[in-house]
């Protein structure tokens, strides 16, 4: 097993900063964006972001919600000092009905008060470690106003393994991760990322995402495949019960 800086200390040496360019993971912020985010009826928003990496969510998210809402509140936590720092060189300026706010820490690490209508969390959880899970997920739930929803995206599991299948060497270790009694997969790969860098994070069952965060307070709203050109992630929905 590896430790928990490990996950993020790994894009200190890679090229995220691609992502301006390679436009990877546009699909998905789109789709939450527009399916999600722009739902809510209100003239204010909050949302927070768990490893926004260089703020390509962030940017893409100020355009569309700044014309919708009044007041919107903006906030998230990048860990890596090598992504933090290519954002914070050119970082979004906002309106002043409008706040951000980035904290250089580790999701457990950040302190805020504020109350979030909307936590995201897009590629980011297969980075915790398992003895950092439940203690994420209770977070999560103390950060969310009443009824605020939680949206994890995760590559889709059979994709995942259908493809460490295929590609022998991507693979790491299996281990098992106990949860309420319960025991479940869990798949340490590296994923290649074109133009990017080779990542190395946790294949986990989505029966066990399940029943971490209806352990934790949460009730499912929706679940949903989505295939960005030949690659398929899972969206969960929660909301905080
Ligand atoms: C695959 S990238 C995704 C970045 C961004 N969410 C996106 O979709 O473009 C994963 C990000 O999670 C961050 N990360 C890793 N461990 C973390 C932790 N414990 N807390 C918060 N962020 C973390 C990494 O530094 C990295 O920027």
């Amino acid at each position: 097993m590896k430790n928990n800086n490990f996950f993020y200390q790994q894009y200190d040496k890679i090229n995220w900063e691609k992502q301006e360019k390679t436009k990877i993971n546009l699909f998905v912020n789109n789709f939450i964006i527009k399916e999600y985010l722009l739902k809510k009826k209100d003239s204010s928003i909050s949302v927070f972001d768990i490893g926004f990496g260089i703020g390509f969510f962030f940017k893409l998210l100020y355009k569309s919600l700044g014309k919708r809402y009044k007041r919107i509140i903006l906030e998230g936590c990048e860990p890596s000092s090598k992504n933090y720092h290519y954002y914070v060189k050119k970082p979004l300026r906002v309106r002043k009905t409008a706040i951000i706010k980035t904290f250089p820490e580790t999701f457990l690490d950040t302190k805020t008060s504020t109350k979030f209508d909307f936590i995201t969390c897009i590629y980011v959880f297969p980075h915790f470690v398992s003895n950092e899970i439940k203690k994420t997920a209770a977070k999560i739930h103390s950060m969310l106003s009443e009824r605020g929803k939680f949206i994890l995206v995760v590559a889709n599991e059979k994709y995942l393994e259908e493809k460490l299948r295929a590609k022998k060497d991507l693979f790491i270790e299996n281990n098992i991760i106990g949860l309420g009694g319960r025991k479940y997969k869990e798949i340490l790969h590296y994923s290649d990322i074109p133009k990017i860098g080779k990542l190395i994070d946790y294949n986990r069952e989505e029966a066990f995402y399940l029943h971490l965060f209806r352990s934790n307070g949460f009730e499912l709203l929706e679940k949903k495949d989505l295939n960005d050109s030949g690659f398929i992630c899972t969206v969960f929905v929660f909301e905080k019960k």
